[in-house]
């Protein structure tokens, strides 16, 4: 019901005296300079700086002539410069020239071409689960958005009956603990890296999958692990499927350098495309920053893959798309169209996407052409150690095994790298190589 106001001339002047009065009183209680905050300090502590904004605000301030940016996770051409890729000129020029491109918001899934070719991308062009329409494609704020919204539909809707974590690779990229940690779900590590061989620690990685509660979600890095540089080969993938399928795990693959690692699109896509031939139900975080050199643009895609199971296979999809739909309206409405349009525009164009295959080749050729320069420089100067892990290693990061002291000395060299001693091997080029090369001999020598 309306409220029902009656007031005399009098009423009003006698309530309007006492709001007066009651005005009054508030202003002598509130002085702007005495207000303290409800976050104290207990209530929201200084948070840590980031240590790779903190390093690259060091490299920022030095201004030594000499200076290398190992920490930086974007490609680097030969000098040192971000590159445009050409196939991205290419596709911006034919954006600028179509005559119906508009800024209304895209749908709340994304751009439809951009979704379906991205899905294509990664799980096979003549892939079962699209022909079968159990897949849901949603496009995102990027890698770091994908991986988001599949932790949060995982936080909301997987049933974890015994409470299970999720586990990780020990280590992973530092932002999975956090973005599974603010979705509310517990998180937890299987063993990954052997620091006594640089490579796989794949017994311990077994044994972590199978120590786990029955029906854990298992995170997997899809190509090019980040931050050790290391992959399981095609043998170990199948033991690593058949560990998860033995105890009913549920995969979620984290797919940030497709393309970017080896080269080649189709492989770096093998262990994702053979876990969805095995029949697994799976989720996939598809992230186009590195592969596309669109890092501002926040151009990634999420896709969840029911398992086959024919008809009802296909309408688990659109419950699954229908959910996160509602996901996705609450924190983001409408995912940005930009980079989309770009990666949407070479990936349905057969002569660009040529030219972009060509593209990674050149951003990948030159990365493995430096891991090679590197392991050879220190293999020459006799630099103690063995160096065979930095050409094992593949993609964007090498977790060189230099330590902590050894790390700080590089930097009073003004090399900047992360002190776990992971290089970004985009950072290394033909003007830097024989420095970086000799700094760490030295370095390594003198611990
Ligand atoms: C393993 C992994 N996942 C996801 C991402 C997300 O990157 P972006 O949000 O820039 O696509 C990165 C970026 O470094 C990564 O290394």
């Amino acid at each position: 019901m309306a409220p029902h106001f009656t007031s005399s001339a009098n009423d009003i002047s006698s309530s309007s005296s006492s709001a007066q009065s009651r005005l009054a009183n508030i202003s002598a209680h509130m002085s702007p300079s005495t207000q303290s905050s409800v976050f104290t300090q207990d209530v929201v502590p200084q948070a840590p700086e980031d240590p790779l904004f903190g390093l690259m605000a060091a490299f920022r301030r030095d201004t030594s002539p000499n200076k290398v940016d190992l920490g930086v996770g974007a490609y680097r051409d030969d000098n040192a410069k971000p590159w445009v890729l050409p196939v991205v000129k290419m596709a911006e020029e034919k954006l600028r020239k179509d005559p119906q491109l508009n800024h209304e918001y895209l749908p709340i899934a994304g751009l439809a071409d951009f979704t379906s070719a991205a899905a294509k991308l990664i799980l096979g062009g003549d892939s079962p689960a699209i022909k079968e329409n159990r897949v849901a494609s949603f496009q995102t704020i990027s890698g770091t958005g994908a991986v988001h919204l599949g932790a949060l539909f995982l936080a909301k809707f997987y049933p974890r009956t015994a409470n299970q974590p999720v586990y990780f690779s020990a280590p992973t990229w530092v932002n999975h603990h956090q973005i599974f940690g603010n979705v509310g779900l517990p998180v937890q590590t299987y063993p990954y890296f052997s620091s006594s061989t640089k490579g796989l620690d794949f017994t311990g990685m077994i044994k972590g999958i199978e120590a786990a509660p029955e029906g854990s979600i298992i995170l997997l890095h899809a190509c090019a692990h980040n931050p050790t540089g290391v992959d399981p080969t095609a043998e170990q993938w199948k033991e690593i499927a058949a560990v998860i399928r033995s105890k009913n795990h549920f995969p979620f693959f984290d797919c940030a350098y497709q393309g970017f690692a080896s080269g080649d699109l189709k492989r770096d896509a093998w262990a994702v495309q053979y876990f969805i031939e095995q029949g697994f139900e799976l989720v996939v975080a598809q992230s186009f920053a590195k592969n596309f050199g669109l890092y501002g643009e926040r151009t990634g895609c999420f896709h969840y893959v029911a398992a086959p199971s024919g008809a009802e296979a296909s309408s688990t999809a659109t419950r699954v798309a229908s959910q996160l739909a509602i996901l996705q309206r609450s924190e983001i409405s409408n995912p940005p169209a930009y980079g989309a349009r770009i990666a949407s525009a070479v990936l349905n164009d057969p002569a660009l996407f040529a030219e972009w295959e060509g593209n990674l080749r050149t951003m990948s050729g030159r990365i493995i052409t430096m891991r090679k320069a590197l392991r050879q420089n220190l293999e020459n100067m006799g630099t103690p150690g063995t160096w065979n892990h930095i050409t094992d290693q593949i993609g964007m990061f090498s977790f060189t095994g230099l330590t902590e002291s050894q790390v700080m000395k590089l930097r009073e060299d003004h090399i900047y790298l992360t002190k776990n001693g992971r290089i970004s091997m985009a950072g290394l080029n033909t003007k830097n190589i024989e420095y970086f090369s000799k700094c760490v001999d030295k370095a390594v020598r003198e611990s």
